[in-house]
């Protein structure tokens, strides 16, 4: 019962999504656009994470060197460093309740 309740649940709000364009949760952007270099834990432990050498979100010392508006700024115009794109800008992605949200979702992750 439950179950079908969920799935009943799950198909209602896969319609809305589908008809509306609703903002979208904040772990499912996390998941959907940032997780891949960032890691799902906000670690940023990933491959790509790695390799491109994100920070440590967890890390409270790497949060406490980041203003709100920094992150706002760098999910909405993305990260450069000199001319080569470190990371792109999302403003065509998300909306700017979805961005300001996920700024939130990354200080979360801080333990
Ligand atoms: C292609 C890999 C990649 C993806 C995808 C990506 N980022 Fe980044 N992000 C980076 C890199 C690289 C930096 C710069 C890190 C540095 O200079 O220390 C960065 C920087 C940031 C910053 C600025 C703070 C900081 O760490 O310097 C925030 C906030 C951020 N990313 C959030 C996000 C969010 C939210 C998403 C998804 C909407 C996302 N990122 C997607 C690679 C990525």
């Amino acid at each position: 019962m439950k179950t079908s309740l969920k799935i009943a649940a799950l198909g209602a709000s896969l319609l809305v999504a589908g008809t509306i364009s609703q903002a979208a949760p904040a772990s499912e952007n996390w998941e959907a656009n940032c997780a891949k270099c960032h890691g799902a834990d906000g670690k940023g432990e990933t491959k790509v994470g790695k390799k491109l050498k994100v920070k440590d979100y967890t890390d409270a010392a790497v949060q406490a060197k980041l203003t709100d508006d920094e992150l706002l700024k760098a999910i909405t115009t993305g990260v450069k460093e000199g001319e080569k794109e470190k990371m792109k800008a999302f403003n065509d992605v998300l909306t700017k309740e979805e961005i300001a949200d996920l700024v939130a979702f990354v200080r979360k992750f801080k333990s």
